[in-house]
């Protein structure tokens, strides 16, 4: 049995099986068992930022695999302490940090945090929204696709349409304890916020006292041209929930929190890995590698270098190419599927967001001859006489 027949019979059945398996990965290269190498335009969903097999996280991971893996948050830790100092330094304004192992627990603990801090049991969320599977994430994630077979979902949550203040405005009331919104829809389609909108949130949210969260599970750490994109807006939200590349690669989550979340006592949350040293010596690497790479900057020129190509290329089938950085959406008249197929084919991995949107997320170290590469082949499949 090949790897992609044994994951099938004996995985849980919830992804749809590639018939490629993976077993390397270098910058942003993934290879297979027979050293074919594809270009990885996905960074396993917005994870790897830094490339694959960064020297540097590596060597933080192998070092502290021998030092110390684990250690419950109860016991301060060198590491630990190191990665919090450090992470109340990246957006002004969030002082503390909660870690947990994944978005969606990020997710999970920051509303937890709203309903503790504010007494209210009421949220507000965008139309088109994902913020993950978990049931209290889920309740806030909008596509019904998530949602069916598992409801009732967690009460109290009502989506808004995306980039409309009125809705938002109206939706907000004296018992909402948080609008949560991602600064650019991530699986919803690639679509960017107005920065009018989420400046508007930031003040609904303080004209009704209820607090903002903002999602950047998908868009942190360089992704979009700055380190986290509700930056480009000038905005603080009361929590930042992020996750992904935070550690390079390995399992991270966090809430960076502000100073109007409070009454988070001994108790009130936790998880058991939550900063765990391993995950901490990996993120304290891969925030060093973030700065001193300049990821988010070069993520801004390689993100515009993109999508001006992407826009020359003349298909009767791109409706619109769009996004923030390296986050790129293409959309289409017609279903994505067949044309990922086609990418893949080429050697290049790519994503969908919904139906018709292709969407790129390459680690933000691709080359230039890599970038051109990808549009080589794009221009291939979208212009092929049969597309
Ligand atoms: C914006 C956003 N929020 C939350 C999540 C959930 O993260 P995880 O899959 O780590 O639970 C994702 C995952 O794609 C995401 O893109």
């Amino acid at each position: 049995m090949d790897f992609y027949e044994i994951e099938t019979k004996y995985g849980a059945g919830v992804y749809a099986k590639q018939h490629l398996s993976i077993v390397r990965g270098q910058g942003a290269s993934l290879f297979d068992a027979d050293g074919n190498e594809y270009l990885d335009c996905t960074s396993g969903h917005g994870v790897a930022n830094l490339g694959h097999a960064h020297p540097k996280v590596a060597e933080a991971i192998a070092k502290q695999a021998s030092t110390l893996i684990t250690l419950f948050e109860s016991y301060p830790n060198d590491k630990r302490a190191t990665l919090m100092q450090k992470m109340v330094t990246l957006v002004p304004g969030l002082e503390r940090v909660f870690f947990c192992n994944s978005g969606t627990e990020a997710v999970e603990a920051a509303l937890k945090f709203a309903r503790i801090s504010t007494g209210r049991t009421k949220f507000v969320a965008a139309m088109r929204a994902f913020h993950g599977r978990t049931f209290g994430a889920l309740s806030a994630t909008f596509n019904k696709r998530y949602r069916q077979g598992v409801e009732p979902l967690v009460p109290g949550f009502s989506h808004v349409p995306y980039n409309n203040i009125e809705a938002l405005e109206n939706a907000v009331t004296d018992k909402t304890a948080a609008v949560i919104l991602e600064v650019i829809q991530g699986e919803g389609g690639v679509y960017p916020a107005d920065p009018e909108y989420i400046q508007a949130a930031r003040r609904i949210c303080d004209e009704k006292g209820a607090l903002l969260i903002i999602d950047e599970i998908q868009s942190g750490f360089g992704r979009t041209g700055m380190m986290f994109a509700v930056q480009h807006f000038d905005v603080t939200p009361d929590m930042l929930c992020c996750a992904k590349s935070l550690a390079g690669g390995v399992p991270m989550g966090a809430v960076l929190i502000g100073e109007k979340v409070d009454n988070l006592t001994p108790g009130t949350h936790g998880t058991t890995f939550g900063g765990n040293p391993l995950s901490c010596a990996a993120g304290l690497a891969a925030l060093a590698a973030i700065e001193e790479e300049d990821l988010a900057g070069q993520a801004a020129e390689k993100g515009a270098y993109l999508m001006d190509k992407l826009r020359q290329i003349d298909s009767p089938i791109i409706r619109e190419v769009r996004g923030m950085g390296l986050m790129v959406g293409v959309e289409l008249k017609q279903k994505v599927a067949p044309y990922l197929k086609a990418l893949q084919d080429r050697n290049i991995l790519a994503l969908n967001a919904g139906m018709t949107v292709l969407r790129l997320l390459p680690p933000l170290v691709i080359s230039y001859e890599q970038l051109d590469r990808l549009v080589v082949a794009l221009t291939d499949v979208l212009t092929a006489e049969d597309s």
